[in-house]
């Protein structure tokens, strides 16, 4: 290996080699859209700290999921805002909640679609925490109960994957039981299993309009000075029945995506969270930076780490750079 019998730059001479030996693709199948969805009919609100996003009403919801496969991005990931808001999140346990009656909409306008409903009650309780508050914290068997509850309607109304996104310990184990008993075997659950309690979801609470009204998350989502600790929860919750399991936020985590997919033999998803997003779009909106050029950069980084799918809000301008 010495120089000059080896000189590694044979194969960066030209666009074809360099393809040739990439180890690295990057493909639209790899991609998840997450949406957000409002109460109203022709509400489209900009998210300001998500240049781009929008709170989206059903009616004009499904003419974006069109386009969104029309990219060939053809896994969306659901959030919703709710007309009312209750102590336990109630108000997301039902057939007619406001992302059931979404997947409804969806499906019987959109066949070719993979709808993945985000699991948890922070944007559903008045209180924004992801469960039933208890002496000021969330109380996890309680929280299990709506949580199950939830995803079950989901299942229902025709959603094809079950994300929980709560943190919760025992959520996995107690989804895979609701759905298994009401003959939803063949769902699948994606899990948010190391998810960090992280400053990336600033702009997210603005869209989802779940920011916690006292206190933070640190008692249920992950320190981020931990990653043996992420080994675990992935552990637990292929145990508990897992199908994919998510490591989130994506770009500060590589090394956790690394672990994972190495320790694990299991699909590795990753969420490129809004923070992520919005500070390219900044930095690119300031011309401090080639914001389509990191982005590509960004999510085959996250690719090249181990994740076989990516959660992000630049999936539909990524598939159509990638056509
Ligand atoms: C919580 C949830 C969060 C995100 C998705 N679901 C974070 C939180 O508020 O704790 C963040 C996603 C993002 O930042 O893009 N259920």
């Amino acid at each position: 290996m010495n120089f000059p019998t080896t000189r590694l730059r044979r194969l960066r001479y030209n666009g074809i080699i360099r393809d040739l030996v990439s180890e690295t693709q990057l493909t639209r199948n790899d991609l998840v859209m997450p949406l957000f969805v409002y109460p109203g009919t022709n509400v489209r609100n900009h998210i300001k700290s998500m240049p781009g996003n929008y709170q989206l009403s059903i009616d004009l919801l499904v003419e974006e999921c069109k386009k969104i496969v029309d990219s060939g991005v053809k896994s969306i990931l659901l959030f919703g805002i709710p007309e009312t808001k209750d102590e336990h999140g109630h108000v997301a346990c039902t057939t007619d909640g406001i992302v059931q009656r979404a997947i409804v909409a969806i499906k019987k306008e959109i066949k070719d679609i993979n709808i993945i409903a985000d699991i948890c009650n922070c944007e559903y309780t008045t209180h924004g925490h992801c469960g039933t508050i208890i002496d000021n914290d969330v109380h996890n068997d309680l929280t299990l109960e709506t949580l199950a509850k939830q995803a079950l309607t989901f299942a229902q109304v025709g959603a094809d994957m079950i994300a929980p996104s709560d943190m919760m310990d025992g959520r996995v184990a107690a989804i895979r039981q609701i759905l298994d008993v009401n003959k939803f075997e063949k769902m699948p659950i994606m899990s948010y299993s190391a998810k960090y309690a992280s400053g990336f979801y600033g702009p997210f609470r603005d869209a989802a309009e779940s920011a916690p009204k006292f206190g933070n998350r640190n008692t249920y989502q992950m320190n981020p000075c931990n990653s043996d600790e992420a080994m675990r929860e992935i552990e637990q919750d292929i145990y508990e029945g897992a199908d994919i399991v998510m490591v989130k936020p994506a770009l500060s985590y590589l090394d956790v995506i690394y672990r994972a997919k190495h320790e694990f033999n299991i699909p590795v998803a990753a969420y490129n969270v809004s923070g992520e997003f919005s500070m390219i779009k900044a930095a690119e909106s300031m011309n401090w930076i080639d914001g389509a050029r990191v982005m590509m950069e960004v999510l085959t980084s996250i690719k090249r780490a181990g994740a076989d799918i990516i959660l992000t809000y630049h999936a539909v301008d990524a598939a159509n750079l990638l056509k």
